[in-house]
């Protein structure tokens, strides 16, 4: 594709997000992807409290030299559950891999006065057909957006979600992944609205490691996203290396697939199922493929099942050390 192809088919996203270091991996390389335009950063807890995933959104979008790109403030809490644990065992004590964000850098960049639900909403009906939403965190903000105005199922251009997982063990449990176990509610009702969702679930996000060598790679480059990446990697690596016992600094790769999806839906294969979100139980925040196809009529959910790891893993490297 020439150059001004690609411009014709961007994808113009809104980014919501638990900042997390996966998920500035995911909007860095959002950020250096010709295919991608990132229209606006709504941010939710998960990784950390609300507070601290827009300060580190707006931190982020300073480091990329895009303080242009408006933040909303989303929820702080589900919809309907009390909030559980936060990820900062995960992510470091800033969700950032302890690097010190303790405040926002730039004074003068706040978030919007309105919160992330209405700015989804609002932005989405305002380029019908045009927006994809690719949410990261828990699904609070879009279940929200969509009880506000439930057109947006229409007038998305699609959904793509990093959560869930079809036939690989939960994360948070034994059958639920973070994501959706942190708002199971608003999940549920992302999966029934209709429109075009892709689920990249762990079934995918943990068949790619980025390692070690990897990261090095991204430190010794002249990039400074990949630098920063290689910055905030220990903690996540470290926290791999406990729970996983993943040798050579391996860590799963959640976030960044939802942006290789947009970016090279090649990259993966996908099965349609009707997905079902359990909101009690032991089974709580599972997502339950119908994978023979005859027992549910809810709509199908694009699921990625299988990934090309070692082709995504240069196209990251690639544009990240460039
Ligand atoms: C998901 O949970 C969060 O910790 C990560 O940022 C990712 O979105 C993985 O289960
Ligand atoms: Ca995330």
């Amino acid at each position: 594709m020439t150059q001004s192809e690609i411009a014709n088919h961007k994808h113009k996203i809104l980014f919501d997000t638990d900042p997390g270091i996966d998920d500035a991996m995911a909007l860095l390389l959002a950020l250096v992807s010709p295919e991608i335009e990132v229209v606006g950063v709504t941010t939710v807890f998960g990784n950390s409290h609300v507070e601290a995933t827009t300060r580190n959104a707006l931190n982020l979008l300073d480091l990329a030299g895009r303080p242009d790109i408006p933040v909303a403030k989303g929820a702080d809490r589900p919809m309907v559950l009390p909030r559980g644990q936060t990820g900062e065992f995960v992510h470091g004590d800033d969700a950032m891999g302890n690097i010190g964000w303790t405040a926002v850098h730039n004074p003068d960049q706040k978030p919007l006065d309105v919160p992330a639900a209405q700015f989804i909403a609002e932005t989405i009906m305002a380029h019908p057909g045009e927006i994809t939403l690719v949410a990261v965190g828990p699904l609070t903000n879009v279940g929200l957006a969509l009880q506000l105005e439930p057109r947006i199922a229409q007038a998305a251009r699609g959904v793509v979600i990093m959560g869930g997982s079809v036939a690989t063990p939960g994360n948070v449990s034994p059958l639920a992944e973070a994501n959706i176990h942190n708002d199971p509610h608003a999940a549920a009702l992302v999966f029934g609205a209709g429109w075009d969702v892709t689920m990249a679930g762990l079934d995918v996000t943990m068949a790619v490691r980025m390692d070690e060598d990897f990261f090095a790679a991204l430190r010794r480059s002249g990039n400074r996203f990949g630098q920063f990446i290689g910055q905030i990697a220990p903690c996540y690596q470290q926290f791999h290396r406990e729970r996983y016992g993943y040798p050579d600094g391996g860590v799963d790769t959640h976030d960044p697939s939802a942006i290789a999806y947009l970016i090279d839906p090649t990259l993966f294969r996908a099965e349609r199922w009707s997905v079902v979100v359990p909101l009690d139980g032991p089974a709580m925040g599972a997502t339950i493929a119908d994978r023979r196809g005859r027992f549910w009529t809810t709509p199908k959910v694009n699921c990625l099942m299988q990934v090309d790891a070692a082709r995504f893993l240069a196209m990251f490297q690639a544009r990240l050390t460039a």
